[in-house]
């Protein structure tokens, strides 16, 4: 039932692409404009989610390539510089991310914790990027039922334990257009939220995912507007219905 894949040789990059990816990383190297938008993310986000305890935000788009791991990822390093108590849970299962932009090894993680290979404890690891030091728990080996895994009571109990210990909890997942897997875990977070691609989701694609959020009862907190270029097409400025706006400029210019 549980396949150790090879996949995780795969997932090792040449270091140029490691470097390349780990560039859109928040450090204190990073424009000031987008660190001023995560700032401005992290109020946003406080002020969405008061009541106390552990807050869960899952981290989905529409599609893949839109900036999910980053947004994830970045969104950790802003709350772990206020000194909040962070851990960031890999749950792409399918196409896991964190381990590399982090440089840490992808196994064990939270799917061998899912089936009682590891106890949470074996997946944890202590990151720092730039001056923020916060936790991680990468996906661990690629499982043939991702969704399965994800929806189970098992997770439930996981993120519960996981809570006590932390002030936020931050969840990459799959796309939400193309596995279910944000969707079944969405009864388990505090909230959601969705990134979009300037220049490179569509509409359509964006209100796809967000009905099927809603379908299921997900508390969508809102939108990341990723990869803004001054070339944004007009299209993209007529988006009205983000509750909050991020702009994570597209430094490299190469994907908008
Ligand atoms: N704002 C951005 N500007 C330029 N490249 C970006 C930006 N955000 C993400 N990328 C790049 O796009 C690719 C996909 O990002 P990733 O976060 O892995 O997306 P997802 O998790 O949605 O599949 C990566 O190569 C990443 O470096
Ligand atoms: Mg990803």
């Amino acid at each position: 039932m549980f396949k150790r894949l090879k996949l995780n040789k795969k997932v090792k990059q040449p270091t140029e692409n490691i470097r390349k990816e780990r560039m859109h990383l928040l450090t204190d190297k990073s424009s000031f404009s987008t660190i001023e938008e995560y700032k401005a993310l992290r109020t946003n986000i406080m002020f969405s989610t008061t009541q106390t305890g552990c807050k869960i935000i899952g981290i989905t788009s529409a599609n893949a390539s839109e900036g999910k791991s980053i947004t994830c990822l970045n969104l950790a390093i802003t709350f772990a510089q206020t000194k909040a108590k962070v851990l960031v849970i890999d749950c792409d299962l399918r196409k896991p991310k964190q381990a590399r932009l982090l440089m840490i090894g992808s196994t064990p993680g939270i799917s061998n914790v899912l089936v009682n290979l590891n106890t949470i404890e074996e997946t944890i690891k202590p990151v720092q990027v730039g001056n923020a030091s916060f936790h991680a728990m990468p996906s661990g080996d690629i499982p043939p039922n991702p969704s399965e895994l994800l929806g189970s009571e098992k997770i439930k109990e996981v993120l519960e334990q996981l809570a006590e210990n932390y002030d936020y909890i931050f969840i990459d997942t799959p796309p939400m257009n193309v596995v279910a897997d944000a969707s079944v875990l969405s009864k388990l977070l505090t909230g959601i939220i969705l990134v979009v691609r300037a220049g490179r989701t569509e509409r359509d694609a964006v209100q796809v995912a967000l009905d099927q959020l809603n379908f299921v009862g997900a508390n969508v907190l809102g939108f990341v507007l990723n990869g803004v270029s001054s070339r944004l097409p007009r299209k993209y400025k007529g988006y009205s219905y983000y509750r909050y706006y991020y702009r994570h400029a597209d430094e490299d210019q190469e994907e908008a």
